[in-house]
């Protein structure tokens, strides 16, 4: 995916961090975008929608300048077309650190130094440069003493594993073993990650049917579709899961362990030409809530339950001046003005380790003069439904501007999040799980809600609603099909 990131290509990915130890996903930035928010306009918007992991596919002066104080966490990268000369030359590496990361620590917090993109699937010829090139960069980090701050590593495609089903038998392209032991070697000896690029979409797409929709959206299967892997027995929910296990097992193949792998880009597009019938809003929705579901449980795949998959979502805005496919250009969750493309809310993660609706209320002890503002403000412009906290109406008592705010706060976020409206107030508001009605006095959002009172929780595109359409794509022929295929990988694996 995403080959040919050409230079004018920055992708930036946006993280959330869920809390300091748990998982937390981010989103990439590409700017082949027409109508690009300037920086600093891209940081608010980052900000707004409480991201606070970033990865760039290149080391934009202007973005890095503009994330400083920002404490959102940056990945810089190192473009294809600049990965021969850093590899072929450690002066060359040395100036990249110095001009591009060295120059905005430790104002803007980077992280990691992402070398290329899929460099070995994509441009192979510079494969023998790719980690000639992270030992150039990891010395420079080392001689300018950031090495503790920053990262080397190197996004690889799922391409470089062209068997990935069943994972337990995966293994990196044999082409390649040497480059993939080196790599793996600097991986582990600099206690950095493996950076993969994982896309269930792709997967699913490209196997014609074989895959069930369900399985590529993190949507529960019925028993008898469950998705085994015969040699382990572990059962796979999600290809996005399958996928990460199958990078676990062939790092396992040449006998490392304890590199963890983050997941660099996956996404699905909400839009696609008439070829492309997947390409849906409802499937992009459903597909990127799921993912920031799972990732925010922290558990791990399968095979390393206790390693969270960190994650970055491809992509922020729609690249519309890439080339290739309608749906190419159409990965994006938000529109340059800050709106969700979709119901999405990237903060869930944090309230919502499960899949309960999140409520908006006013902070306890909250300034009381920014709460009258903000509950004029919810009630007035915000266009919040205020009349039940009106005298004698249920929400009037207990008559105190920190549950009147809260009652306003929640039915403008309810209604306004999905486009964009966050939970902020100026401070004063924050996310609960915790439904706050009680007695008559019901929050808008709340299972107890009449209908048509409020507007559908972000969770509405969780794993119980099925869309139309979606689920019966799989025909029992398909997974008999899908079933030997893997029982023939198995028996191959075990004749050889
Ligand atoms: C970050 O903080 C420093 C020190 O307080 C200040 O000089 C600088 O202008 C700030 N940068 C941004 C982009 O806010
Ligand atoms: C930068 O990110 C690291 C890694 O998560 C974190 O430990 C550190 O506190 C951050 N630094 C600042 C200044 O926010
Ligand atoms: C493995 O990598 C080589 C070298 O890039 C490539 O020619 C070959 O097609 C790859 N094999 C598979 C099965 O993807
Ligand atoms: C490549 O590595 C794999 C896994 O360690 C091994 O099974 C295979 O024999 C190697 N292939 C070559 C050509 O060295
Ligand atoms: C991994 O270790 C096993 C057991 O020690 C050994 O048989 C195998 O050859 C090793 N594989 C590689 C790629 O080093
Ligand atoms: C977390 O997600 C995994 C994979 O879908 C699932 O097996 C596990 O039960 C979930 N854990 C919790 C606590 O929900
Ligand atoms: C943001 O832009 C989208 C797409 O152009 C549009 O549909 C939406 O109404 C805009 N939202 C706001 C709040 O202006
Ligand atoms: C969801 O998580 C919240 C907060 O951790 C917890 O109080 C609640 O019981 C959970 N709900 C379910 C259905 O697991
Ligand atoms: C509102 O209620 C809270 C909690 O009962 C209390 O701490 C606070 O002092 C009250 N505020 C006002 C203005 O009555
Ligand atoms: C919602 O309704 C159920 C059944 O009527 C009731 O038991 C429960 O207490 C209500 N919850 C709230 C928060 O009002």
């Amino acid at each position: 995916m995403r080959e040919g990131c050409h230079g004018i290509v920055i992708l930036l990915l946006f993280g959330m961090c869920v809390n300091s130890l748990g998982a937390f996903v981010g989103v990439n930035l590409g700017t082949d975008v027409s109508n690009l928010p300037s920086a600093s306009d891209i940081v608010a918007i980052l900000k707004s929608h409480q991201i606070t992991h970033l990865r760039l596919y290149n080391a934009d002066a202007q973005l890095l300048k503009a994330l400083a104080n920002s404490s959102i966490e940056v990945i810089v990268g190192v473009t294809n077309e600049e990965v021969l000369r850093i590899g072929e030359s450690p002066a060359a590496a040395a100036a990249w650190v110095n001009k591009n990361v060295a120059a905005y620590l430790p104002g803007t917090n980077i992280t990691a130094i992402a070398v290329g993109s899929e460099v070995l699937s994509t441009i192979p010829q510079v494969g023998p440069v790719l980690v000639p090139a992270l030992y150039s960069l990891h010395k420079a980090l080392v001689a300018a003493n950031l090495n503790y701050l920053v990262k080397v590593s190197t996004p690889q495609s799922m391409d470089m594993i062209p068997r990935p089903f069943p994972p337990s038998t995966a293994t990196f392209n044999a082409s390649w073993n040497s480059t993939m032991y080196q790599l793996l070697q600097f991986l582990k000896n600099t206690k950095s990650y493996y950076m993969l690029n994982a896309y269930p979409y792709l997967g699913y797409t490209s196997g014609n049917g074989i895959f069930p929709l369900d399985y590529a959206l993190f949507r529960s299967l019925p028993a008898i579709k469950q998705i085994v892997d015969p040699n382990t027995l572990f059962h796979y929910n999600s290809m996005f899961d399958a996928m990460v296990d199958a990078t676990y097992y062939s790092i396992d193949a040449f006998n490392f362990s304890g590199i963890p792998v983050v997941v660099t880009e996956t996404g699905w597009p909400w839009s696609g030409g008439a070829n492309e019938p997947d390409a849906t809003i409802q499937n992009a929705g459903t597909y990127v809530n799921n993912l920031i579901r799972r990732v925010s449980n922290d558990s791990g795949p399968p095979s390393q339950p206790t390693i969270p998959i960190n994650t970055y979502i491809y992509e922020l805005f729609n690249e519309d001046k890439r080339p290739g496919s309608v749906s190419e250009k159409n990965w994006g969750i938000l529109f340059s003005n800050g709106s969700t493309v979709y119901p999405l809310d990237l903060a869930s993660g944090r309230a919502t380790a499960n899949s309960s609706t999140v409520y908006c209320v006013a902070k306890h002890g909250a300034d009381e003069d920014k709460l009258q503002d903000g509950l004029n403000w919810a009630c007035g412009q915000g266009g919040a439904n205020c009349a039940a906290i009106q005298q004698g109406r249920p929400c009037f008592l207990p008559n105190n501007i920190t549950d009147h705010a809260s009652y306003a706060y929640n039915d403008y976020y309810q209604k306004m999040h999905a486009g964009g409206g966050t939970c902020d107030f100026d401070g004063t508001a924050t996310l609960t799980t915790i439904d706050p009605s009680h007695g008559s006095c019901i929050y808008t959002g709340s299972s107890n809600s009449s209908s048509g009172g409020g507007v559908s929780p972000p969770t509405a595109l969780g794993p119980s609603s099925q869309l139309p359409g979606a689920s019966s794509k799989l025909q029992v022929s398909s997974y008999q099909l899908l079933i030997w295929v893997i029982f023939s990988w198995a028996l191959m694996v075990s004749l050889t």
